[in-house]
């Protein structure tokens, strides 16, 4: 692993900020009251024995066979629940729907246009039991993996139930990505099912989202069955032999198909995210680990309850989804709501309209979202009585602290606890953030580890940094969601995340402060990730998408600081002889990229240069262009073996 700089700030939360923020916020005695968990020692307990900790929330699952041990940690390689086997479909669905919940709402669904859907648990459990019986009629066999390739409809959860159902692992790309970027994916997982749509609602249009899926499949030689959900109702071609409508296949299936018996370190699903390399990864996830630490956290964190309706904003084509709208509340019993569209549709108080009309209770999005709101400003909350919220959560990024105030002022009304949660798609859960019923939080902070989880704050030698001071987040210890393995990559799994100190301690990738109480205060990535309105993009995925087109000859990405996104993509861009800068040209560099990876990766600013910083050795000094789209004055350029070109950049730039 490289050595990295670690950003003295991030570029939403000026460090001067950060060092002001000494507002603190208590549990209100009411809330504290009824919290799910109330008393501090839970943190001693669990650092005591971690493994029992764990066991215990195991135990509030339904498994068909106990496990034999918790834990066999061979770093970096975990097992967790040794010898257990259940399966996740039945712990989050049959054992409901067994119950007082039958006919309680397991997913309140709201299309853009304002249509609903509620699913109870007994329509949940049937659901997925005809497509689980579906897939099977169509050859997926435990092990083999299904794409889907969807937007926020009930079909989707409903498929990755299903699929959790007979041990198919899946495979969710998130519905904005390009045809190439999903054809990308579906290759790496060997992956000969998808599950797409014929269109989806996105500010009042229709997104046709099975013609990008067939652009794709041309990708894909291996795919011979696709299952088409009708959403719109809009006309697509369907080829015959490979096309088929998931409501033909859905008519025809039966209600009950017996869920099999997984090993607790089966595959449950794999999730591709973005590295430091153009490959994105795929993040293997398992069985019984992945559930109790969703099933834990959701409880605590959210402080779920039986009468609670919950509302996560995130799309469930990223891990939050995953874990926050599907698995972790579903596993609690909960009602979880699922908006397919826009929150700017018809207008911009469409998320408020909906959580005075569901009554929602606990509410998780973005701190990009969130200044989203404070730019459209407080007049559209305030259309609207939100007295049923309880409880605010966020994640993604760091949260600057005038937002979190903000979230706190005009959607709290003052009286919610906020929780930040720091995590990634390798956690799978939740490991830093406050616990709602004991916690003092502090505006941008993170707070503290989870129960069970160790964490700390090292340098470049894995010495503890003294608090105050900047250093990388580091895990120090194994927890029951985390990732197991990159799909057919262990290598780059052991050399990515556990090559950085011993091979026990997990490298996250974040910068990290701890003040004087030991709160964590993320910092951002340190490496060439970036984080785009809680997207996370590669560096070198977008300048590999940038190459690509037939004018550039060389590209170098950054994220330069943004008020609502916190960062996007700024690219440098060297032109091949013959081609000069123009309009155009930059409109088809920005569509280049959005063919190759999505909209999301759209570079904001694109910058046409004669040359870049680089070493002697030719390498780009993007620490350079880093200083130089977030406003710093220049590093070190010494080592350039031309240094005239930064300054000249640095003008260009701010021109
Ligand atoms: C990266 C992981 C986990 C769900 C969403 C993103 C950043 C996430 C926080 C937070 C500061 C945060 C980190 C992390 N991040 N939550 N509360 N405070 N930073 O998942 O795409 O895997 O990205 O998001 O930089 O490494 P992801």
């Amino acid at each position: 692993m490289p050595r990295m700089a670690i950003p003295e700030r991030t570029p939403a939360r000026p460090i001067d900020a950060l060092l002001r923020e000494s507002r603190t916020f208590e549990p209100a005695p009411e809330f504290r009251r009824q919290a799910n968990v109330s008393d501090p020692a839970v943190y001693e307990l669990a650092a005591r024995d971690p493994e029992q900790f764990w066991a215990g929330f195991a135990r509030e699952l339904e498994w068909v066979r106990p496990w034999d041990r918790v834990l066999e940690w061979n770093p970096p390689r975990a097992e967790w629940f040794v010898g257990g086997k259940l399966n996740v479909a039945a712990n989050c669905v049959d054992r409901h729907a067994r119950t007082h919940r039958k006919n309680k709402a397991a997913l309140i669904w709201e299309g853009e246009p304002g249509d609903v859907r509620t699913l109870t648990y007994q329509d949940l459990y049937r659901e997925v039991s005809r497509f689980a019986n579906v897939l099977r009629s169509l050859g997926v066999r435990r092990g083999d993996r299904v794409t889907m390739y969807l937007p926020m409809i009930p079909e989707l959860p409903i498929a990755m139930l299903a699929c959790a159902r007979i041990g198919a692992p899946h495979s969710v790309v998130f519905g904005g990505f390009s045809p190439t970027a999903l054809a990308q994916r579906m290759n790496d997982a060997e992956c000969r099912v998808l599950i797409t749509c014929d269109g989806y609602w996105r500010r009042g249009e229709v997104v046709f989202q099975k013609h990008r899926a067939d652009d794709a499949l041309r990708q894909v030689p291996g795919a011979d069955t696709v299952i088409v959900v009708r959403r719109t109702g809009d006309r697509v071609p369907m080829q015959a032999g490979r096309d088929r409508w998931w409501h033909e296949l859905m008519a025809e299936a039966p209600s009950e198909c017996p869920p099999e018996e997984m090993d607790a370190e089966d595959v449950l699903f794999m999730m591709y995210t973005s590295g430091t390399t153009g490959k994105p990864k795929g993040i293997v996830h398992t069985t019984g680990g992945y559930l109790t630490g969703v099933y834990a956290t959701t409880k605590w964190v959210f402080d779920l309850k039986d009468s609670d309706t919950y509302w996560c904003m995130a799309d469930i084509g990223w891990i939050t989804g995953h874990s926050y709208i599907v698995y972790g509340p579903l596993a609690n019993g909960a009602t979880t709501v699922m908006y397919e569209g826009s929150p700017d549709w018809p207008d911009r108080d469409r998320l408020w309209a909906m959580v005075a009309k569901y009554g929602v209770n606990v509410f998780y999005t973005a701190p990009t979202a969130i200044r989203q709101f404070m730019q459209w400003g407080p007049e559209y909350p305030a259309r609207h009585d939100l007295s049923s919220l309880r409880l605010l959560g966020t994640v993604g990024e760091p949260i600057n602290p005038e937002a979190w105030m903000w979230y706190h002022r005009h959607i709290g009304r003052e009286g919610c606890p906020i929780v930040d949660t720091w995590w990634q798609t390798e956690t799978g859960m939740i490991l830093i953030t406050p616990l709602p019923g004991i916690t003092t939080t502090k505006p941008g902070s993170a707070t503290r580890p989870f129960p069970g989880i160790e964490a700390d704050v090292l340098d470049d030698q894995g010495r503890p940094v003294p608090p105050g001071a900047g250093g990388y987040l580091a895990i120090k210890s194994p927890w029951p969601a985390m990732l197991r393995t990159i799909w057919r990559d262990p290598e780059r799994y052991v050399n990515q995340y556990w090559n950085k100190w011993d091979r026990s301690t997990y490298y996250a990738g974040d910068g990290a402060k701890r003040d004087e109480d030991g709160y964590f205060w993320l910092l951002g990535r340190v490496d060439d990730v970036m984080n785009v309105a809680g997207h996370r993009l590669s560096t070198m995925e977008l300048e590999s998408a940038l190459v690509e087109h037939e004018a550039v000859a060389e590209a170098a990405v950054v994220a330069a600081p943004h008020e609502i996104k916190g960062q996007v993509p700024a690219a440098f861009v060297i032109l091949q002889n013959g081609f000069g800068p123009s309009r155009e040209l930059e409109e088809g560099l920005r569509k280049k990229v959005e063919e190759v990876i999505g909209k999301i990766a759209r570079p904001e600013r694109i910058l046409f240069t004669p040359d870049l910083p680089k070493t002697r050795s030719g390498k780009i000094m993007r620490r350079l262009l880093k200083d130089i789209v977030e406003g710093r004055e220049l590093g070190d350029t010494t080592t350039l073996r031309n240094p005239e070109i930064a300054e000249e950049l640095r003008q260009a730039y701010w021109r």
